[in-house]
Parts: C-alpha cells; structure tokens; sequence
C-alpha cells in the first residue's frame, strides 16, 4: 500500500495516515500543557497575509456542552430524515459527536476584520479568511494525534444558536466544533469507511494533467 511506504519515508506521513476523526473519548483529563501546545500548533498555522483571524474558545463548563449537544441532537435528526432505507438505519447507528464525553470542547472562530479591512493577499477570494481558519483546526488535529489525543469534528451544529449559547459576537464566525480527549481507540481507518457508508476514493482518478478532467496517461 502507497501509505506504507509514505511512513518510512518521514514520520509526518506516518502522523498524517493514523490521525483519526475520534467520537468515543475516555474520561482522563488533558493535560493544560498538551493543551497548550496543540493551541500553538494550530497558531502556528499558515494565513492569508499573516491575518492569524483565529481565536479558540476552550469550553470545559459541562452545562455548556450540554446545551451544544441538544441543539447537535435536534440537527442530527433532521439529517437523518434526508436519508431512505437502508442508508437511513446507517447513518442512525453512527455515532457523529462526542461533545459531553469529552473533558473539552473547542470552537475555532473566524475573525474577518482582523487587522482591519484589508488584507494582504484577500482582495479577490475574500474567504481565504475561513481556509486559514481550516489550517489552523488541522495543524492542531495532527498534533493532538502526536500528543495522542483524539480531535472530533462535529458540524452538524447551527452556527446562529452556536453563537449564542458561546456568547460569539456579531461577524465572528465559528468555523469549527472540536472535541478533544484521550480516545478510546485511533482505528486504523475512517469510520466511515469501515461502516460502508463510503470508500476512499483512488487518488488517480482526482489528479488531473493541465486541464479539468484530463487524467495522467
Ligand atoms: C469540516 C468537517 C466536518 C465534519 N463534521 C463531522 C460531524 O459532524 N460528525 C462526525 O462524526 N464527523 C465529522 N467530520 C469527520 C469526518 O467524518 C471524517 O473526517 C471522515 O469521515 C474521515 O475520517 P477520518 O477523519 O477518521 O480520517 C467532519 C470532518 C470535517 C473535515
């Protein structure tokens, strides 16, 4: 498997393939100085013309996540009403969030304005605010994955009563919804994938030669 070889190659390869999206968490606490680091790692993140328009909200408070989780609850059933069948009782057994279980909860937020309305680099594709936002959660997902903390992502959320619950003032965006904790396992493969919801898709089939579509001979 190319991943295999990838590993001996570098050990960011061997970070890259064993970094999980984790729902399942055990109950030891994360230590504030891994906390720390991972808050840097994802700091240390590239951004459109140095913007940095990141700000990490660590929510500990178990009333806090409680309310997060209820609004995930109502969402979750929506989405699963947008899927028949079997699909449905699929995608009904997964488990898509690990919000009260997890000793901390992280919302990664956006500013726009940081630094005011200009920015270098951001005339054009206005939301390259959000893309360094996305470096930011991933620099800190690779690094918990180093540390051996489990990173979940939970986005079936909505982003105006988010907003509210965490106080985020008008204009600053949540871009994502992190819980962190020790794992109860870093499974070798996406859940997803292993469930049959979907596979992994052959990496020669979305590079394409000079043009859209063109696939490498
Ligand atoms: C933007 C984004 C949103 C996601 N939202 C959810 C979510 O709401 N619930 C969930 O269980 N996983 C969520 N995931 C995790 C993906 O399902 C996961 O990354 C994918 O299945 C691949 O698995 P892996 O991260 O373990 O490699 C999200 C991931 C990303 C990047």
């Amino acid at each position: 498997m190319a991943s295999t070889l990838l590993v001996e190659q570098h050990p960011i390869y061997e970070l890259i393939f064993s970094r999980r999206d984790v729902r399942r968490f055990l109950s030891r606490a994360v230590p504030e100085a891994a906390l720390k680091r991972i808050l840097t790692a994802a700091h240390h993140a590239p951004s459109v013309g140095f913007m940095q328009p990141w700000n990490f909200i660590v929510v500990r408070d178990p009333a806090v996540k409680v309310k997060v989780k209820g609004m995930f609850s109502a969402e979750n059933s929506k989405g699963a009403r947008r899927f028949r069948g079997k699909r449905r009782a699929l995608y009904e057994g997964l488990k898509l969030e690990g919000i009260t279980e997890a000793p901390i909860n992280l919302c990664v937020t956006c500013d726009p304005k940081r630094f005011g309305p200009h920015v270098l680099g951001r005339n054009t594709i206005r939301r390259t605010d959000v893309y360094s936002t996305c470096c930011a959660v991933q620099n800190l997902w690779l690094a918990a994955r180093a540390e051996g903390l489990g990173v979940g992502w939970v986005s079936i959320l909505r982003n105006d009563k988010l907003k509210r619950i965490l106080g985020i003032p008008p204009g600053i965006i949540p871009v994502a919804y992190l819980c962190v904790g020790y794992p109860v396992e870093f499974p070798d493969r996406p859940e997803l994938e292993s469930v049959g919801w979907s596979p992994r898709l052959s990496l020669d089939r979305l590079i394409f030669l000079d043009r859209w579509g063109c696939l490498a001979p």
